[in-house]
């Protein structure tokens, strides 16, 4: 059996945006054309029309290519491997319509960032036929048609936890070979490297949304640090009072990224300025909750989660202050 013949199916990337198109980009490279799955059939019509182009860090540009699709015009039982690439609110509504497109031995890769979504898609097609992609690229809409990668750390792939059948590792490597032109790196437990990431996005995020600069300031700024620690390392707390392992201390992986991403703005802020809704309550949001699952009160968090809200219903409703 050869790799591909893992994957019982066509391979589907789910929400052309930002994440969608990168991966898409990567799996061009291998000479996949993946089916592209698009929220309707307007909007997939005008993909078909206009394209996307990815910019990649200075060696120029890719237009992305695959099958513009609907849900509605993809064969029932047709896809054998889904890139789920929605912002985490949007997961529900994607799990809501894909699942007749999918066979028994599908398996659903979640790109989102924070807590809830894996959760939610091994709820509806088992834990057995989930994997877990901690993106570490970054990547940017410049607009619908246009997606700047602006920088590539690596990603980590993988089962959420250890114990899985072979075959979901396996995927998991296959997948992990296919990126690797965007540097994505096989585990055998992906889950300590999410709690890693949530940690440096529950500091950075709201740090930088709520006072409205670039990610620097939280190496550059004490009182800025301070808060962006302090979330961090209640996202620490509670990781370890679930048992998840972490390959990193949240903490410093936070400040590594602040420097290394000093001139970006979060996607939270960036979210905030045009008028879009959060992922706070999968980040900040999701921790406080789970703290208290493990008899933690995360009020750091809780703080920073219902600050973003604020702001985001100014933005969202225009209430004023
Ligand atoms: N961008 C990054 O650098 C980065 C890095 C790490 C992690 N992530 C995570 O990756 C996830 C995706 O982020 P992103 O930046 O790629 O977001 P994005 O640019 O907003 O892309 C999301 C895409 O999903 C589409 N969509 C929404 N609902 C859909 C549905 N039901 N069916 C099909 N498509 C649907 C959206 O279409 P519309 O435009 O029509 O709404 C949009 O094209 C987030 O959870 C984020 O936290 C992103």
């Amino acid at each position: 059996m050869t790799a591909r013949d893992l994957v019982k199916g066509s391979v589907a990337v789910v929400g052309v945006g930002a994440v969608g198109s990168v991966i898409t980009y990567a799996l061009n490279e291998v000479g996949i054309k993946p089916v592209l799955i698009h929220r309707n059939a307007r909007v997939a019509e005008l993909y078909r029309e206009h394209g996307v182009k990815v910019e990649i860090l200075g060696e120029g540009e890719r237009i992305i290519e695959g099958l513009h699709a609907t849900y509605g015009s993809i064969q029932p039982g047709s896809i054998g491997l889904a890139f789920i690439c929605v912002k985490a609110y949007d997961v529900k509504n994607v799990l809501s319509e894909l699942p007749r497109l999918l066979n028994r031995d599908s398996i659903l890769v979640m790109c989102q960032n924070g807590l809830g979504s894996t959760e939610l898609a091994e709820k509806i097609v088992g834990p057995n036929n989930v994997l877990q992609a901690i993106i570490g690229f970054g990547a940017n809409r410049v607009n619908r048609h246009e997606v700047r990668l602006t920088g590539i750390g690596p990603s980590y792939i993988g089962p959420k936890r250890k114990r899985v059948p072979s075959t979901l590792h396996a995927v998991a490597k296959y997948v992990s070979e296919l990126l690797r032109v965007i540097n994505f790196i096989y585990v055998d437990e992906s889950e300590g490297y999410r709690w890693v990431k949530l940690g440096i996005n529950a500091g950075i995020n709201p740090v930088t949304t709520i006072l409205n600069v670039k990610n620097g300031v939280v190496n550059e700024d004490a009182y800025a640090r301070n808060v962006a620690l302090a979330a961090a390392n209640e996202v620490k707390e509670v990781a370890v009072a679930k048992g998840v392992s972490l390959p990193k201390d949240p903490a410093n992986a936070l400040l590594s990224v602040a420097r290394n991403t000093a001139e970006n703005y979060s996607s939270m802020l960036q979210d905030i300025r045009s008028r879009k809704r959060t992922e706070v309550d999968y980040i900040n949001g999701s921790v406080y909750l789970e703290g208290l699952k493990v008899g933690k009160v995360c009020l750091v968090n809780y703080a920073l989660w219902n600050i973003v809200k604020f702001l985001e219903r100014i933005q969202l409703r225009g209430v004023s202050r």
